[in-house]
C-alpha cells in the first residue's frame, strides 16, 4: 500500500510502497484511512528537525491527526464494527513497569520518555491506506462529523489543557473569572478558542497572522475578538482583553508568550502548548515576571499530548461546534489533497487554516 515516508538519514520525503498491516490479535481492528491532517509537527518532521523512525526502519510513515473507517474487527473487539468511523490516539505507553502514568493509561504523562507516538516517534503514522490498531486506542465518531472529524486530534490539545485548568483552579474560588486569551490563530488556537467559548469564557485571540481578514472573520463568527499582534503591543492587548484569567498558548512563539505573561490577572493560569524551535536566547525581565507571579498567585503550566477522555470531550465539543457554527467549522479545513500530493499539503498556505490529505473518500 502507499504511504508517505520520511527518511531522516537520507533527508528524503516520498510516497513509498509499505506492506499492508494485518490483524494479529483478537483485540485489534483494521482501518481504512480517510483523512489525515497536517500540522506544525509534521512540517518539522519533513524538515528533518523532529521525528524518529521505528527501531530497525530507515523511514517513518508520518501523520498523527486521522479519521478512518473500520473495515475489519477482531473477535474480542466490542466498541466498534466495520463501517464505523474512528479517530485514533497518538501516544503509546512506555514498557517500564515502574512508570505509573503509562501503566494507568496516562502515557500523556509518561515519566520515562520511552513512549512512542504514531507518525512522530518510533511508531509509523496514519498517512497511508490501512492501519491496524488495538481497540483501546480507537474513538468512535458519529457519521454526521465525517467532514470535520479530522480536527478531533488537534482539538484534544485544548481539551487536555482545559482539564489541567479545571484541576489547577480547584485551588481558588473563581466563578466570576472569565476572560481567556488565546495566543495564535492556527488550527490549535482557533479550536481552543471555540472550546473556551463553549465553556463560557470571553475569548480574545492575539496573533501574528499572514491573513488577518480571514482569521478575523472566523473568530468574529464564533464571538471571539481578534487582536493583531503586528499593530497591538501586549500592553494594548491586555487593555482590550480585560483582566486575564486564562492564557491558552498555541503558537510556540516564546517571545510573545513571555511578553503576555507579564499581563496576567490575579490567580490566572497560563498554559503553554506550543513547542518552540531552538532559537537564540531572548532577554526577559525575570524580576517582573516572578514578582507578578508571586503577588498574584499565578500558575504557568505546560501540556502535551492528550489522554483518551480528551478524545471523548473533543468529539463531543466538535458536535457542539458543528451545530453552532457549521460553516465556520467547515471553513477550518482549507484544502484536501490526494496522497500523491501530500508534499503540497505540507507546504504552508498563507490564507489557509488546516490542510488535509484525503487518502480515501
Ligand atoms: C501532537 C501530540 C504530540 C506532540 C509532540 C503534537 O503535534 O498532536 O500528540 O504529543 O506533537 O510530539
Ligand atoms: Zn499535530
Amino acid at each position: 500500500m502507499r504511504a508517505v515516508a520520511v527518511y531522516p538519514a537520507k533527508r528524503e520525503v516520498r510516497v513509498v510502497d509499505h506492506p499492508e498491516p494485518k490483524i494479529t490479535s483478537g483485540t485489534q481492528a483494521r482501518m481504512r484511512v480517510l483523512d489525515v491532517g497536517v500540522c506544525g509537527t509534521d512540517r518539522d518532521i519533513v524538515s528533518f528537525e523532529y521525528g524518529t523512525p521505528p527501531e530497525g526502519s530507515e523511514y517513518l510513515i508520518i501523520g498523527h491527526e486521522s479519521l478512518s473507517e473500520v473495515v475489519e474487527a477482531g473477535p474480542q473487539v466490542s466498541k466498534v464494527k466495520p463501517g464505523d468511523l474512528v479517530v485514533m490516539t497518538v501516544r503509546r505507553p512506555c514498557p517500564h513497569p515502574s512508570c505509573v502514568a503509562c501503566r494507568e493509561g496516562r502515557q500523556d504523562f509518561c515519566y520515562t520518555g520511552d513512549f512512542t507516538e504514531r507518525g512522530i516517534k518510533q511508531n509509523h503514522g496514519y498517512m497511508t491506506e490501512f492501519v491496524v490498531e488495538e481497540e483501546r486506542y480507537l474513538h468512535l465518531v458519529p457519521r454526521g462529523l465525517r467532514d470535520v472529524a479530522v480536527l478531533v486530534e488537534p482539538l484534544t490539545i485544548a481539551e487536555k489543557s482545559l482539564e489541567q485548568l479545571w484541576a489547577v483552579q480547584r485551588r481558588v474560588p473563581w466563578e466570576h473569572r472569565r476572560c481567556a486569551v488565546v495566543l495564535g490563530a492556527g488550527p490549535v488556537g482557533i479550536l481552543g478558542a471555540m472550546a473556551l467559548k463553549i465553556e463560557g469564557f470571553e475569548v480574545s485571540v492575539y496573533s501574528r497572522s499572514p491573513n488577518h481578514e480571514e482569521k478575523n472573520s472566523i473568530l468574529n463568527a464564533i464571538g471571539a475578538q481578534y487582536i493583531a499582534a503586528e499593530t497591538h503591543s501586549s500592553e494594548d492587548m491586555a487593555k482590550i482583553a480585560g483582566s486575564i484569567d486564562v492564557v491558552y498558548e498555541a503558537t510556540g512563539a516564546s517571545s510573545v508568550a513571555f511578553d503576555v505573561l507579564k499581563h496576567l490577572g490575579p490567580n490566572a493560569v497560563f498554559v503553554f502548548t506550543g513547542v518552540p524551535g531552538r532559537g537564540g536566547p531572548i532577554p526577559v525581565d525575570t524580576d517582573e515576571i516572578m514578582r507578578n507571579m508571586v503577588l498574584n498567585n499565578q500558575v504557568v503550566l505546560g501540556s502535551v499530548n492528550a489522554p483518551p477522555h480528551a478524545f471523548q470531550s473533543a468529539i463531543q465539543h466538535l458536535g457542539i461546534f458543528a451545530q453552532r457554527w457549521p460553516e465556520t467549522l467547515r471553513s477550518l479545513i482549507t484544502a484536501r489533497f490526494p496522497l500523491e500530493r501530500a508534499l503540497d499539503a505540507l507546504q504552508i498556505h498563507p490564507d489557509g487554516v488546516k490542510n488535509v490529505v484525503a487518502v480515501a473518500s
